[in-house]
């Protein structure tokens, strides 16, 4: 042992005498720093130590006797070293007893056991008998420090480690989850949260800022907080937050216009898990943010058909060369609303207008006028198609074919939309002369069948005439015979 700390343990050992002369000296600590063990010397530094809570407070025991025998007496209620579950208990005797804490001064939340039982790390351990985590494993048992006291081993800069421990153990994992990946350290540390991190930074998220602590579930557990649904609100508190956020000088934002896009309703209001949480597009653990060449692909790994389509198109060599990013030059990133045929063309509310004008890139003004034209046409007659349709359903014509063909034209519209991603106006031209091709044909047959149904109004009304005409007279004919007859028999009495 070196000098400084023989001496900062005479004067420890002489401040506990003095404590001690003030109140009971706990005889534990003095009899077990006489015998230089580690948990004495641990304790010095310990939250429960400053809080004047003794080796008694945990273990049991007399702390006022100086002798072996009665001190450490399980008459005296000494429960000695806790094995497995019983650590837990141990802490929670106190941790879970909101009335004993308070008495103890403190206003600590008491969940820590009931929320470490029920979440992931909860779970039996391979002999069975005892629970995978307990309250040391991650506090330790002597030397516990408070959460913000930077040697505290979960801290924001020591927490990674503490979760490595087991996390980065390949070994140790398999035998509990075979298909949980072992590398979420080593991205981590990658990534804008975890390089700042490593260099001090302790606002930036580490593993429990995501994960939680106790309540840490499986990621496909809705209670979990990196479940998709939950996982914007869990970024948002920290990049939500303005006041948090300040000196890093980005814009906390993103939450707000994200749940406002076509991607935050359909996960937060439809509950679509097909689209993209903060992390689809930012990566879980790897580098945050995407670089602009990796964003497209980001939208791409769900957006494949529009990705390709851009990747073979004339813009994705003027992009690269401008440097701007493939998807979110005309979508943006975290306000991408649902697209619409306003995006096209050269009204000032088009995308294309931003850089294409009968003056400066001609080409593709021209490109983007005509597309547009060609999709208003096919949005008219695909209306005009489906109009007659009804219109032929509601007179109960048999409409099937037409109606199946209708679908066809819609489909062919959305392909043009799709389409557009080509930014090649023949091959926009071929798909929209499809639509407009089907349509068409879907008019000309709903048109006939509303015709046919006039036609048949028009034959039934005549047949109705002249059946009537043909009633009428027969009608007359017989009155006509009747009449003949009882003149006949008039003249018959007479005679
Ligand atoms: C007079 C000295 C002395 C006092 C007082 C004393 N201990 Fe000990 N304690 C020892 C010694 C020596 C051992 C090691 C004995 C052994 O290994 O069997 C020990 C062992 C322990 C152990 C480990 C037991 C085990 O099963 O491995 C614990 C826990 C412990 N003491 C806690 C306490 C607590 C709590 C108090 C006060 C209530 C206390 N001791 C008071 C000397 C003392
Ligand atoms: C906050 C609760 C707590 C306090 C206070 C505490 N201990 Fe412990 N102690 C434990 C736990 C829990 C273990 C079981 C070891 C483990 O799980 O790592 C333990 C284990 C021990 C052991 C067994 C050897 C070892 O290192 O595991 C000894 C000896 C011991 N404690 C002595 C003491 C002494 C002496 C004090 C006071 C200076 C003390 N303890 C204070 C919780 C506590
Ligand atoms: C005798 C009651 C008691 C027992 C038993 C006990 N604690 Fe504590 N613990 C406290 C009190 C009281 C505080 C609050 C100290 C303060 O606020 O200054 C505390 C504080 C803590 C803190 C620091 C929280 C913070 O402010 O950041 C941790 C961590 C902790 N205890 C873990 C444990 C663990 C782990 C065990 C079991 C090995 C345990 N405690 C056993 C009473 C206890
Ligand atoms: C998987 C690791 C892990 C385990 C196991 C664990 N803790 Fe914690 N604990 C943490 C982390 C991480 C924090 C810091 C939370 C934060 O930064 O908000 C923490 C914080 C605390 C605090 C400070 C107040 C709070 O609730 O945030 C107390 C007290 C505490 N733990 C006690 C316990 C007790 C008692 C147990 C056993 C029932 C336990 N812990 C088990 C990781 C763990
Ligand atoms: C004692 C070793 C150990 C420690 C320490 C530990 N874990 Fe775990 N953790 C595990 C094991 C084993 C599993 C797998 C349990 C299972 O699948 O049943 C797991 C599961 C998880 C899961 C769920 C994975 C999934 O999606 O299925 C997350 C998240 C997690 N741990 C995060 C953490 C964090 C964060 C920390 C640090 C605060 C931490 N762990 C500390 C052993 C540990
Ligand atoms: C910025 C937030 C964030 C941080 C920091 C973070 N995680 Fe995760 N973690 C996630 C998300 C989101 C998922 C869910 C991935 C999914 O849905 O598949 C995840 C998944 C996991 C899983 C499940 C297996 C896997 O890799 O998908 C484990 C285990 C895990 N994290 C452990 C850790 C550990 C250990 C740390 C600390 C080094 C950590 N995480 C840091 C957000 C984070
Ligand atoms: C504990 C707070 C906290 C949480 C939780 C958090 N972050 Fe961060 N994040 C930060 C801080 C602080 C920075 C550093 C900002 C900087 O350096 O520009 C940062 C940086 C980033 C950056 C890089 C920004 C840039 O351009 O420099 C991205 C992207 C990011 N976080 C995404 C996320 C995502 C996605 C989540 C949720 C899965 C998340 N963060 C959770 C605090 C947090
Ligand atoms: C659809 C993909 C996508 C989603 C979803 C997404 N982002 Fe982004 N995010 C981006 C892109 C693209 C950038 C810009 C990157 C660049 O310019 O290098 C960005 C930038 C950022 C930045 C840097 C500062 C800024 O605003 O430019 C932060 C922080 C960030 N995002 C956090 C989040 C958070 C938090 C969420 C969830 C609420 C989220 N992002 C959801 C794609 C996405
Ligand atoms: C030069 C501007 C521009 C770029 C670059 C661009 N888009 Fe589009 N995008 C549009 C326009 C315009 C529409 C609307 C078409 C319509 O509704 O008539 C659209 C529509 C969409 C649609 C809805 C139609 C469909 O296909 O389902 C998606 C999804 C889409 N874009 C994704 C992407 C992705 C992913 C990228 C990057 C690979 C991208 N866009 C790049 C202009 C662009
Ligand atoms: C995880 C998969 C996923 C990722 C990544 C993703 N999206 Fe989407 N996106 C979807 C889903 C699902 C929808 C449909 C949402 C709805 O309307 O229900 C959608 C809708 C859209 C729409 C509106 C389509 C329409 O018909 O109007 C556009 C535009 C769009 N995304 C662009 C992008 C861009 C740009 C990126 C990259 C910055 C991106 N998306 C990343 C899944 C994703
Ligand atoms: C960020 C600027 C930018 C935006 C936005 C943009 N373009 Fe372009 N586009 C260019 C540049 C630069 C060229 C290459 C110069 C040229 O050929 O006119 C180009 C070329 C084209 C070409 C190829 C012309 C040819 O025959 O070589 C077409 C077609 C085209 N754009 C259509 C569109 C359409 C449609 C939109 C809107 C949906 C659009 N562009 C939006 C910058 C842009």
């Amino acid at each position: 042992m070196s000098k400084p700390v023989h001496l900062l343990s005479a004067l420890v050992f002489a401040g506990l005498l003095f404590a001690g002369s003030l109140g009971a000296a706990d005889q534990c600590l003095i009899c077990h720093t006489g015998q230089g063990d580690k948990p004495s010397a641990l304790f010095r530094h310990d939250v429960h130590f400053l809080k004047g809570i003794p080796c008694s407070g945990c273990h049991g025991g007399n702390p006022n006797a100086a002798e072996v025998e009665q001190a450490m007496n399980p008459k005296e209620g000494f429960i000695g070293v806790p094995k497995g579950d019983n650590v837990s208990r141990m802490c929670a005797a106190c941790h879970s007893d909101s009335a004993r804490m308070r008495r103890l001064g403190s206003s600590l939340p008491t969940d820590q056991l009931e929320s470490l039982q029920s979440s992931v790390h909860g779970r039996l351990s391979i002999s069975g008998s005892e629970r995978l985590a307990r309250c040391t494993t991650c506090h330790g048992a002597h030397g516990i420090r408070r959460v913000k006291d930077p040697l505290s081993p979960v801290s924001p800069l020591n927490v990674v480690r503490t979760c490595a421990h087991c996390h980065s153990n390949a070994a140790f994992m398999r035998m509990y989850n075979p298909s949980l990946a072992v590398d979420q350290v080593e991205k981590y540390r990658t990534s804008v949260h975890g390089t700042r991190n490593a260099k001090g930074d302790v606002k930036v998220a580490e593993c429990a800022s995501c994960h939680g602590s106790h309540d840490i579930h499986s990621a496909k557990d809705v209670k979990s907080r990196v479940y998709p649904t939950n996982i914007p609100s869990t970024c948002s508190t920290c990049h939500g937050n303005a006041a948090y956020m300040v000196e890093y000088h980005i814009p906390t934002d993103q939450f707000e216009k994200f749940s406002k896009s076509v991607h935050g309703v359909a996960l937060l209001q439809k509950g679509d898990l097909g689209a993209p949480a903060c992390n689809s597009c930012h990566g879980n653990h790897g580098a945050a943010p995407p670089g602009i060449e990796s964003v497209s692909k980001v939208c791409g790994s769900c957006h494949a058909l529009n990705a390709d389509l851009f990747s073979a198109s004339p813009h994705k060599k003027v992009f690269d060369e401008a440097d701007l990013p493939e998807c979110e030059t005309c979508h943006g990133n975290h306000e991408i609303v649902a697209a619409t045929d306003k995006l096209l063309g050269v009204t000032p509310e088009a995308v294309c207008s931003q850089c294409h004008s009968p003056e400066e890139n001609p080409r593709g003004y021209a490109a983007a006028r005509l597309m547009r034209q060609l999709t208003d046409s096919l949005q008219s007659s695909e209306k005009r198609a489906a109009s007659l349709v009804s219109e032929a359903e509601q007179k109960g014509m048999e409409i099937s074919e037409a109606k199946f063909k209708l679908r066809d034209a819609r489909q062919a519209r959305m392909q043009a939309r799709t389409m557009v991603h080509a930014f090649d106006p023949k091959k926009f031209e071929e798909v929209a002369d499809r639509g407009l091709g089907v349509a068409g044909v879907v008019q000309v047959e709903a048109q006939q069948s509303v015709d046919e149904y006039y036609f048949r109004r028009v034959g039934l009304l005549a047949a109705t005439l002249i059946i009537t005409t043909l009633a009428v007279s027969l009608y007359l004919l017989i009155r006509r015979i009747e009449r003949k007859q009882r003149a006949l028999n008039h003249v018959g009495r007479r005679t």
